[in-house]
């Protein structure tokens, strides 16, 4: 199949010490938007998603529940997939590291980096912080603290195997300044590239004293670093070196957050070289929410769960929020008064304004919808696409919007409501299309809302290529109101 048919997009697999949460619920919408958009455009998509289910974190907090590991990472792990489906998430897969298959390719990949002769055998001493899965030297810590999450560290000294991450500076860097996109968005590339340049150590790859973990393959006192074994689930899902890994990979985006950046950037990537696999296209690293101000920590207990504010607010506007509040890349807060700011502004006034309106008019109109393409201009379809292909959900947004306040507008500098024969005609034609291909351009962000506007319109919901001024087919009736207003403070 040619590439360009092809679309593999990925989130990071979520611990399961704890139900989901907004921080984790803003990279898996993310990647289901992506994901519906090249569906639209006719690509053959593959989306995937799943939990990182090994490790110390995981098994501290199993110990905690008094529960077995297995028997507690089945139960969280459940609750991600329930809250995903309860969020409209179209993943294909959902991956768990305990899946037997993903056991048997962590053991084949580690396998041949031996092979590769780029592990060996030695002792690491150092720092660690269990929250966040990751070492650090005496350097790095800030205060005495994790540089990361500011948590408190533990020193470690272990037999461990390591691989030869040193080996791959200068192929990292190469394949940085070869490929503008791979360190997206722009942002993060700089800090990425001065401290590959900086120079790069090996890695700890096994540890001794975790056991809730991948058996090391050949050495039976050991076990694999949770990273590792997270990292490889990108390819053991799609069954590599066989089956659908012949599809799909290489990905097209690994959609990551900001803090686990390094370990996709630069670990990853090495470990694929030195594995001899093809390498991902672009790793996107977003941005952090804090919750009404502050960072969002169990010890605060400001958690935002998705599935309760969903019962509150229609799962549409939680999504459009999450990608309409700041521009992915960027930090941003979540407040609930942020989003009814954008309930009340932009889905009621701007969006299910235009579309109650219209079909009001259309119904109550009793002859055809014909005339020119008055509002076209105001569309941007191309620009919008080249603003998804840049994962920039916020611009994709703006302009989107340009769009329906431009249609609106329309409205009220023709009097639509008072137009008469050929002109309402006319009129109406330019906005029913408008909002037909709205529903197209929004049916990644808010799926029921799309579909809804098609079946208002009395249209079949379209595809990209359908985003532009034909002819209306459609027999409109009006429905419900698309959003109601929420009481602000
Ligand atoms: N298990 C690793 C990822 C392995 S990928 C091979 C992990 N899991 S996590 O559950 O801790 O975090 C997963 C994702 O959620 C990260 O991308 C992280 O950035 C994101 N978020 C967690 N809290 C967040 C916010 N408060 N804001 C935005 N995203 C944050 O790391």
């Amino acid at each position: 199949m040619d590439k360009q048919e092809k679309f593999y997009v990925t989130t990071p697999i979520y611990y399961v010490t704890d139900a989901p949460h907004i921080g984790n619920t803003y990279p898996t919408v993310a990647a289901d938007i992506i994901a519906r958009w090249h569906r639209l455009r006719g690509e053959k998509v593959f989306f995937l998603t799943g939990t990182d289910e090994h490790g110390e974190k995981v098994q501290k907090a199993a110990d905690a529940a008094k529960e077995e590991p297995k028997v507690f990472v089945d139960k969280i792990s459940l609750r991600y997939k329930e809250a995903w489906k309860t969020l409209g998430i179209s993943y294909d897969k959902f991956i768990r590291t305990t899946d037997p298959e993903h056991l048997d390719a962590v053991a084949r990949f580690i396998s041949k980096l031996v092979e590769n002769g780029d592990v060996y055998k030695g002792q690491y001493e150092g720092w660690y912080c269990v929250p966040d899965e990751s070492f650090f030297t005496e350097l790095q810590l800030k205060d005495g603290k994790c540089p990361d999450c500011g948590r408190e560290v533990k020193r470690v000294k272990e037999d461990s195997y390591f691989f030869k991450l040193s080996k791959y500076q200068d192929r990292l860097l190469e394949l940085y300044d070869k490929n503008e996109d791979f360190l997206s968005p722009k942002l993060r590339r700089q800090e990425v590239i001065n401290r590959v340049k900086g120079g790069l150590k090996d890695v700890s790859m096994t540890r001794t004293t975790v056991k809730w973990a991948v058996p090391f393959p050949g050495d039976k006192d050991h076990f694999v670093y949770v990273w590792v074994d997270a990292l490889i689930n990108y390819i053991s899902a799609l069954g590599w070196p066989d089956g659908t890994f012949k599809v799909f990979w290489p990905a097209d985006v690994h959609i990551v957050g900001k803090e686990i950046n390094w370990f996709h950037s630069v670990i990853w990537p090495a470990m694929l070289m030195s594995a001899g696999i093809e390498l991902p296209a672009m790793i996107f690293a977003h941005g952090w929410w804090t919750s009404e101000g502050k960072k969002m920590s169990k010890s605060l207990g400001n958690f935002v769960d998705p599935v309760s504010l969903s019962s509150k607010y229609s799962v549409d506007a939680i999504r459009y929020f999450l990608m309409r509040e700041m521009p992915f890349g960027e930090d941003g807060d979540f407040s609930e008064e942020s989003l009814k700011a954008r309930i009340n502004g932009e889905l009621v006034a701007d969006l299910g304004n235009l579309v109650y309106r219209v079909l009001t008019l259309a119904e109550k109109f009793d002859g055809k919808f014909d005339g020119s393409a008055d509002l076209e201009k105001h569309l941007d379809v191309v620009g919008i696409d080249e603003s998804m292909d840049r994962l920039d959900y916020y611009g994709a947004l703006e302009k989107i919007w340009a769009f329906i306040r431009s249609s609106n507008k329309y409205i009220n500098d023709n009097k639509v409501w008072s137009l008469k024969g050929a002109e309402m005609s006319n009129a109406l034609y330019n906005l029913l299309e408008a909002c037909r291909i709205c529903s197209i351009l929004l049916y990644p962000f808010m799926p029921d809302t799309a579909q809804s506007i098609a079946q208002q319109l009395g249209v079949e919901m379209g595809t990209l290529k359908d985003c532009k001024f034909g002819a209306f087919t459609g027999k409109p009736k009006r429905g419900k109101m698309l959003f109601e207003k929420v009481l602000t403070k």
